[in-house]
C-alpha cells in the first residue's frame, strides 16, 4: 500500500491530491481569480494566494479521500519549472509536512507530470509521443518509460497557450483567453481568415510571428470598421484556433513519421482545447494512430498528476532530502 500526498503550486493554481496505490482518491484545485484584473499572472500575488490556499486545499484533499493524515506514506511536490515564489510555497509546505510527519519527500518535474497524467486512467504503452502544450511550454516528447523522456521538438519563442492568451488580449478578452477562444471558435468559421504557418525546420515550433500577424490584421480591420471585432469575434477565434491547431498537428505528424511511432498523446492546459482534441481524433482515423487525450480535469494544472508521478517514484524509492530547493527552470 502506498498513499501519496501530491502538491502543485507552480503557477496560479494551488492544488492538493491523494493517490492511493496508483488511483486518484481526491484532486482539489483552488483557482486564483485575482489575476483576471491584470491580463496575466502576477507572480507576487500568486505566491501570496498560494500561501492562503495551501493548508485548506490539503485538508480538503485528505478529507475527500476519506483518509487520515497518518495514512500518508510520502509527499510529492512540484520542484519546477514555474514561478519561483509560487514553487517556494509548495516546496516549503511539503518540506514542513514531511518533517513533521516523518515522511519521505519526492520531487516532481511539472512537465513530466503533465505527461504522467496519462497513467491516471487508460495507460499508454511505451514508447509513445506526447505533445505537451501549456501556458509556458510547447514540446514534443519521446516517452520511453515513466522517467525516461526526451524533448525532440519545442518552441523557439512563445508557447501555444501564450499564443491563445496573447491573441485573446489583442481581441480584448480577459485572461486566461485560451478557454474563451475555444468557446467562440465553436460558433465560427475556421476558414474565414487565413493566418500564416511559420516555416520552422525540424520539429520545433514558433508562435511569435502568428501573434504579430494577428495584431496587424486586427489593427488594419478595425481602422476600416470600428465594429469589426464585435461583429466577427467567432470567425476570428475559429480561424486563429485552426492555425494554432494545424501548426501543432503538422509537427506531431512529422515526429510520428520520423520516429515511426503511432501512439500519440496530448497533455497540458491547451490539450483541453476542443479544436485540438477533434483534430487529433481525426488524424488518428486518417493515419491509424492510437491516441490518448486526458480528462479535462487533468489537462490544466492539478496535483493529481504530481501525486501519480510521485507514486511511480515512490515505487523506485526515489526520495530527496530536506535541503531541496525549487527550480524556476528545470529540465529532464
Ligand atoms: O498547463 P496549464 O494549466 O498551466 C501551465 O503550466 O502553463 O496551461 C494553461 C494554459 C493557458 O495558456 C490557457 O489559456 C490554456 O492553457 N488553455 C486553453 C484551454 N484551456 C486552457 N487553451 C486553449 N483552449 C482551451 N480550452
Ligand atoms: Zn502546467
Amino acid at each position: 500500500m502506498a498513499t501519496i500526498l501530491g502538491i502543485e503550486s507552480s503557477c496560479d493554481d494551488t492544488s492538493a491530491s491523494i493517490c492511493i496505490d496508483g488511483l486518484i482518491a481526491s484532486n482539489i484545485i483552488a483557482n486564483q481569480l485575482v489575476h483576471q484584473n491584470y491580463g496575466g499572472v502576477v507572480p507576487e500575488l500568486a505566491s501570496r494566494v498560494h500561501q492562503q490556499n495551501i493548508v485548506p486545499a490539503v485538508q480538503e484533499a485528505i478529507s475527500k479521500a476519506k483518509i487520515h493524515k497518518n495514512d500518508i506514506d510520502a509527499v510529492a511536490f512540484t520542484r519546477g519549472p514555474g514561478l519561483l515564489g509560487s514553487l517556494l510555497v509548495g516546496t516549503s509546505f511539503s518540506n514542513a509536512f514531511a518533517l513533521a510527519n516523518n515522511l519521505p519527500l519526492i520531487e516532481v518535474n511539472h512537465m513530466q507530470a503533465h505527461i504522467l497524467a496519462h497513467f491516471i486512467d487508460d495507460k499508454p504503452e511505451f514508447p509513445f509521443l506526447c505533445l505537451t502544450v501549456s501556458g509556458g511550454h510547447t514540446q514534443i516528447v519521446l516517452v520511453r518509460d515513466y522517467f525516461d523522456m526526451e524533448v525532440i521538438g519545442e518552441t523557439t519563442d512563445d508557447a501555444a497557450g501564450e499564443a491563445f492568451d496573447k491573441t485573446a488580449k489583442i481581441l480584448g478578452l480577459p485572461y486566461p483567453g485560451g478557454p474563451l477562444i475555444d468557446k467562440y471558435a465553436k460558433l465560427g468559421n475556421p476558414n474565414a481568415y487565413k493566418f500564416p504557418e511559420p516555416q520552422i525546420p525540424g520539429l520545433d515550433f514558433s508562435f511569435s510571428g502568428l501573434k504579430t500577424s494577428i495584431m496587424y490584421f486586427v489593427r488594419d480591420q478595425v481602422k476600416k470598421d470600428p465594429d469589426f471585432l464585435a461583429n466577427n469575434m467567432n470567425d476570428i477565434c475559429a480561424s486563429v484556433q485552426e492555425r494554432i491547431v494545424t501548426i501543432l498537428l503538422n509537427k506531431l505528424k512529422k515526429a510520428a513519421a520520423e520516429y515511426k511511432i503511432n501512439r500519440v498523446a496530448i497533455a497540458g492546459g491547451v490539450s483541453a482545447n476542443s479544436g485540438l482534441r477533434d483534430a487529433l481524433n481525426s488524424t488518428a482515423v486518417e493515419l491509424g494512430w492510437e491516441v490518448f487525450i486526458p480528462q479535462f480535469q487533468y489537462c490544466t494544472d492539478n496535483a493529481a498528476m504530481i501525486a501519480i508521478a510521485g507514486y511511480y517514484k515512490y515505487l523506485k524509492k526515489e526520495f530527496v532530502g530536506q535541503d531541496i530547493a525549487p527550480l524556476a527552470r528545470m529540465y529532464f
